[in-house]
């Protein structure tokens, strides 16, 4: 892949994909640490004296959360420490116009880029839709710095690097070192912690990790741990019912089948927490005679946990031990992070129910060797899968041209040769 560092960024206009998507309460995104990333690598191009187009998406067609970007705009803003100034859609006329009159530090957000049905169409070369001819014709370059979305093959994620020249961001290129190095040539021993309610991601994960040796030690909580418990033979009392009425026991044969190819490296909880009729917490040994389904792991069970962290070389944690947005449950995830981040092992955490779980929590980002901010793109990596938007980057053979004298006749003459089509750019899905 090119690297960031590479690019010579000064009076270039520059596509950058960015992952913005996030939560939306009351239609107001919510602040992540995506946007924090987001606006790190647009200072950085910004002051290079590149001219930024940011793109992202923000949720699916269809999907509660499926908004304009406007809002996220003020919020990118505040990141960048500059005015990012948002444009209502992707590649119309007026705004091609805009990026060919773009100055050198200025910021650009362009609307959603799921709004358009080029971005998802399947089965289509995306380098011969308008969406990416159109930007493509305006623009010196493409970084892509958006590696949460980068196992999407996707218009903005793999259109541009078959027609710019094209880099990987930092953040992108820091996501894939830490992650390569836990699946590829971690220090052992490795300690897998696996939890929350996420239970098909954890099968996946552990499968992989005991299958490529990428994990010598899987501690089990939460939802999946449970299962775990369950396949090796004990009861969960209210529990059991309780993960049957949610549909969790359909799981059953994929938890037997872990638990019977791997017991002696996994590590089960040996003792629960369940809240009395006041709401205290109760930790007991015996879930099947408990009096309320357990949500959270014991004080034992961090004591076994703690003894696997002790001698490990590298964590890997995805997922909260229990249901810890609840004060008698909170204990198992609050301990199990705090024992992961005083370890002197490589520790990665990973999973969007992790990042929750550590704010929440009162966790930063600087306690743990890494955090991910991916969902599915962590699991597809971190499972061997090859994702789009890296292999786009790794194919890029595409130069950047030396721009002299005739820069701007070159722009135009580029811009001119879509502008019979430029009108459908205002389509939407
Ligand atoms: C994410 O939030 O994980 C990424 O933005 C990808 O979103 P998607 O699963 O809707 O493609």
């Amino acid at each position: 892949m090119k690297s960031f560092e590479a690019l010579d960024a000064r009076g270039k206009a520059v596509l950058l994909r960015v992952d913005l998507n996030t939560s939306l309460v009351n239609g107001e995104p919510q602040d992540s640490p995506r946007f924090t990333q987001a606006g790190e690598v647009i200072r950085l191009l910004a002051r290079r004296g590149a001219k930024v187009v940011v793109i992202a998406h923000q949720g699916r067609p269809g999907g509660d959360d499926f908004s304009s970007l406007e809002k996220h705009a003020v919020l990118l803003s505040r990141h960048a420490k500059k005015k990012v100034k948002f444009v209502p859609d992707l590649f119309s006329p007026t705004t091609l116009e805009k990026i060919r009159g773009l100055g050198e530090g200025k910021i650009l957000l362009l609307e959603n880029s799921r709004f358009y049905s080029e971005e998802s169409a399947e089965g289509i070369d995306y380098s011969k839709t308008l969406l990416v001819k159109s930007l493509s014709s305006v623009a010196d370059c493409f970084v892509n710095d958006a590696f949460s979305a980068s196992h999407r093959s996707q218009a903005t994620v793999t259109g541009f690097p078959q027609l710019l020249p094209s880099y990987a961001g930092p953040h992108l290129a820091e996501e894939v070192d830490f992650l390569s190095r836990l699946r590829d040539s971690a220090e052992k021993p490795v300690v897998y912690c696996l939890g929350g309610a996420k239970v098909a991601e954890c099968f996946n994960v552990a499968e992989y990790a005991f299958s490529n040796g990428a994990a010598q030690s899987l501690l089990a909580s939460g939802v999946f741990g449970e299962l775990l418990f369950l396949a090796s033979g004990k009861d969960l009392g209210l529990k059991r019912e309780w993960l049957e009425k949610k549909g969790f026991l359909k799981h059953s044969e994929r938890a037997r089948r872990l638990w019977d190819g791997h017991k002696d490296d996994i590590a089960l909880p040996i003792d629960f927490a369940f809240a009395d009729d006041e709401g205290f917490r109760v930790e007991t040994r015996d879930a099947s005679t408990a009096p309320k389904p357990v949500f959270d792991i014991g004080g034992e069970t961090l004591n076994l946990f703690k003894r696997y962290l002790k001698d490990a070389k590298t964590v890997f944690v995805k997922g909260p031990a229990g249901r810890y947005e609840e004060p008698p449950f909170e204990l198992g995830t609050k301990t199990l992070f705090k024992l992961v981040s005083s370890s002197k092992a490589f520790t990665v955490v990973g999973g969007g129910d992790s990042g929750a779980a550590l704010e929440k929590l009162g966790f930063k980002e600087k306690d743990f060797g890494h955090v991910c901010t991916a969902g599915g793109a962590m699991l597809d990596f971190l499972t061997g899968k090859e994702l789009p938007g890296l292999v786009a980057l790794e194919n890029n053979a595409i130069e950047p041209k030396q721009k002299p004298d005739s820069e701007v006749a070159g722009a135009e003459a580029a811009g001119s040769a879509v502008a019979g089509v430029e009108a459908s750019g205002a389509e939407t899905v």
